[in-house]
């Protein structure tokens, strides 16, 4: 039997540059080898105010887009987290088991809720135990994810790990998958800071759907640190960070890249990777127009049904072993 992997991204925002190279580009690498759940994760989205129409249409926009960077369906499942209302009740479940100090510790809560817990929702809190809950439902093997996820993929293991000893063997304990190249895409116009759906910035990130001057022009515009050098080197982020987007979207080695730019300037070095990252992204926006509605709702349905069934033997499982029965069945 293959082993399984689950991933997810929320349904907000435009998703960027990162977000392709540190999560899709491996799921749909990892999709033959795995059986693999891909979940737009919309119960998470709400954990920030969201715009109810905004978030119906990016719903299925993300759906499009999982398709056209080839996550294929008939190999992969695909669905959407509130058609499984089991990751809502075994988040419950795990919340019981979870410590306020474990969530108090998560970065990403101190980050989204600016610091300010008093003013943060709750669901923003817990945020991380519903993201469990995705993950231990499947019985997952493995998790590709960015690098910002990893300590949450901790936790996930760690509320496995306490489950299957206070209750018995129950859950596999997930590993995380994290690309040793691209699991951290940073800001253009801030190196320091993380690509990201919601940056102040308008050129910090490249969308997957911005157009080629778009594309070039925010490229142009990209902060480089001092010195002449296109080279990998850590102590120069900026520099670093637009060398491995080009390495990503070429597939070059990195000598490769690195020997294609010797005695070459920054001007000619951003030009380059600007039309690296349009050759890239224009067949995949082609394909993002080729699913209607209908055909996304189709496989999306077909997805949650087959997610379902899984998803209920293992809280069925859990409600067994904790004596949680009801009068139902
Ligand atoms: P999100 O948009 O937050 O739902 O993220 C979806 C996936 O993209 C997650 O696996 C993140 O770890 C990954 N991701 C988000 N931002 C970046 C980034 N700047 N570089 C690499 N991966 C990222
Ligand atoms: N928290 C992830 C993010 O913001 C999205 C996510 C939710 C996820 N559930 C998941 C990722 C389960 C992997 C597995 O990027």
């Amino acid at each position: 039997m293959k082993k399984r992997i689950f991933s997810g991204a929320q349904p907000t925002g435009n998703l960027h540059l990162g977000n392709y190279l540190g999560a899709l580009k491996n799921w749909v690498a990892l999709q033959d080898e795995y059986e693999s759940f891909f979940c737009i994760v919309n119960l998470h989205a709400v954990t920030l105010p969201q715009d109810p129409q905004v978030l119906r249409q990016k719903t299925l926009d993300l759906a499009r887009i999982y398709l056209a960077s080839g996550i294929d369906p008939e190999k992969s499942t695909v669905f959407i987290q509130s058609d499984v209302s089991e990751h809502a009740e075994l988040a419950w479940i795990l919340s019981c088991t979870t410590r306020m100090g474990e969530l108090e510790r998560m970065t990403q809560f101190k980050d989204k809720g600016k610091g300010n817990a008093e003013r943060a929702g709750v669901g923003l809190f817990t945020y991380p135990v519903l993201m469990a809950a995705d993950i231990l439902l499947y019985q997952t093997h493995l998790v590709p994810v960015g690098q910002d996820q990893k300590q949450h993929l901790e936790l996930s293991r760690d509320l496995a790990e306490r489950f299957n000893r206070d209750f018995g063997e129950t859950f596999v304990v997930p590993e995380p998958f994290i690309p040793p190249v691209g699991a951290r895409i940073q800001s253009l116009a801030d190196p320091a800071k993380k690509m990201s759906k919601s940056d102040e910035n308008a050129n910090g990130a490249i969308f997957l759907m911005d157009d080629a001057d778009t594309i070039v022009k925010k490229l142009k515009k990209a902060v480089t640190d001092s010195g002449t050098e296109i080279k990998f080197d850590e102590t120069r982020p900026a520099i670093n960070n637009l060398l491995t987007i080009y390495q990503l979207m070429t597939g070059k080695t990195a000598a490769e890249c690195e020997a294609n730019f010797v005695g070459k300037g920054y001007g000619h070095f951003k030009t380059e990777t600007a039309e690296a990252v349009v050759e890239f992204l224009k067949p995949f926006q082609e394909r993002v127009k080729n699913y209607t509605d209908e055909d996304l709702k189709a496989i999306l349905r077909t997805g949650a049904e087959k997610a379902k069934t899984i998803a209920r033997e293992t809280l069925t499982d859990v409600y067994g072993k904790m004596g949680i029965v009801g009068a139902l069945n």
